[in-house]
């Protein structure tokens, strides 16, 4: 089944205010203590068809980008035990971690009990994320859900960090950490014609009242069913996001990072390999998630991440660029294409440039060349450190260059071409990398 959690991806849930305010009995080290975490969310409920070694290759992939963990989100699908078995025994081949993320989409506060029973089977594992001696647990929302209670009843010692609105987490012994999910620019779940901002963090980190906070960060979001399927029909303006919001993770330097995500194909953020060999992944069929993600990898996003990662954990103010390369990426069509759709573009098309785009990752100063489709070249002088370019959109070959002192580095064609011809109104991306 498909999670329904992304039916209210990026809904603020409604806070049911702070619980009485007894003091926390944690008495865990201060946030500067702690070392940074990354993690990224991985949606549980479309791998149905894993197996052992599916994850062991998801896993390999994340640390290989620096990540420490995969945030398991489940429902509760008839495969949990069995995935989540394959989950842990891969982090313990793999030496990767993972924890459970309960998505309250499906779960509520009667679960107490079965909440608990998941945290003894699966908390105490070596493959299980602790801080310290307590091990990590996270939601899709469930704001005001009595941790301390799944704990006592688990008789696991927990670090509760929940997606939760930031009046829930006020003052709220139950939390040991929080985290925001609305990581793209929108207003009620509406798009909205800006870049995001870090005021949403302000407001949580705020109200954390010094806990440690979990920042999202999301590459891009765009989806697209049908009124008969998931009715859900929209992109957020996601151009420049993925490196301004690296930047702003930078300034901020929360204690812990969520991407969002590493695997949900259906809402356009994954970072993670695509699966055309499992059905399972793309569920929907001609109504799904199959539409707009075949052939779109976004695998070039991993590495920008990467950069980041390793100057997140160090606190250091810029990325840490080793190699140069060119993370470029781009819609299929023009915004304005006729394509045979019979589903309507989605709302916020109007929003995104007919433009295509890079993020150039230098060691040192370089001009990045876009020729897009029969368009003049376009050259931009760009500084070393990562640096997002575009250039307007045309239709046919891109090819993405670098060049330095007036002599070619490198240059790369997408094996994507844009095109005026389309059967689906497709805005998600293709991403590739040229080094
Ligand atoms: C977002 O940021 C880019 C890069 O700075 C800028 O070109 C663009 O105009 C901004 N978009 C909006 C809606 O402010
Ligand atoms: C940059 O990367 C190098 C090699 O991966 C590493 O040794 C160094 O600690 C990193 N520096 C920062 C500030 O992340």
């Amino acid at each position: 089944m498909r999670p329904l959690s992304t039916l209210v991806s990026s809904v603020l849930a409604l806070a049911l205010g702070a619980l009485a305010a007894r003091p926390s009995p944690t008495t865990l080290a201060a946030r500067d203590e702690l070392p940074k975490y990354a993690f990224a969310h991985f949606m549980v409920g479309v791998v149905a068809d894993y197996v052992q070694a599916d994850w062991e290759l998801d896993m390999r992939l994340a640390m290989d980008m620096g990540l420490d963990a995969f945030a398991l989100n489940i429902g509760k699908d008839s495969y949990n035990k069995l995935q989540l078995a394959y989950a842990y025994t891969a982090a313990e081949t793999t030496g990767f971690k993972v924890f459970l993320s309960f998505d309250f989409a499906y779960w509520n506060n009667d679960d107490l009990n079965t909440i608990a029973s998941y945290l003894r089977t699966f908390a105490a594992r070596t493959g299980q994320l602790k801080i310290g001696d307590k091990s990590f647990v996270s939601t899709f929302f469930g704001d005001g859900f009595p941790w301390r209670d799944a704990e006592a009843a688990a008789g696991v010692p927990i670090y509760a960090a929940p997606v939760w609105g930031p009046d829930a987490l006020n003052n709220n012994p139950n939390v040991d950490a929080g985290m925001q999910w609305n990581a793209w620019p929108s207003a009620n779940n509406q798009p909205i014609d800006a870049n995001y901002t870090t005021d949403g963090d302000l407001w949580w980190i705020q109200n954390l009242n010094g806990k440690p906070y979990m920042a999202p960060v999301s590459p891009w979001f765009f989806t697209h069913y049908s009124p008969t399927s998931f009715n859900k029909n929209w992109l957020f303006l996601s151009d420049y996001l993925w490196g301004q919001r690296w930047d702003q993770i930078l300034q901020l330097k929360p204690q812990f990072l969520e991407i969002i995500t590493w695997n949900d194909f259906g809402e356009s953020h994954y970072i993670g390999p695509l699966h055309p060999d499992k059905p399972s992944v793309y569920a929907g069929g001609d109504d799904g998630a199959v539409q707009w993600v075949t052939g779109m990898p976004h695998d070039g996003f991993r590495d920008v991440a990467a950069a980041y990662i390793s100057a997140f954990k160090a606190s250091a103010p810029t990325p840490n660029i080793s190699k140069d390369e060119l993370v470029y990426y781009y819609r299929p069509n023009p915004k304005d294409a006729p394509c045979s759709d019979p589903l309507q573009k989605p709302d916020g098309a109007d929003l995104v440039a007919d433009a295509v785009f890079a993020i150039a990752l230098l060691t040192a100063p370089g001009t990045v060349v876009i020729t897009s489709g029969a368009n003049a070249p376009v050259r931009i002088d760009v500084p070393a450190g990562a640096t997002t370019v575009s250039a307007p959109m045309g239709v046919g070959k891109q090819v993405f260059a670098l060049e330095r002192g007036g002599a070619a580095v490198f240059s790369g064609t997408g094996l994507l071409e844009v095109s005026n011809a389309c059967t689906v109104n497709n805005f998600n991306v293709f991403v590739g990398t040229a080094f």
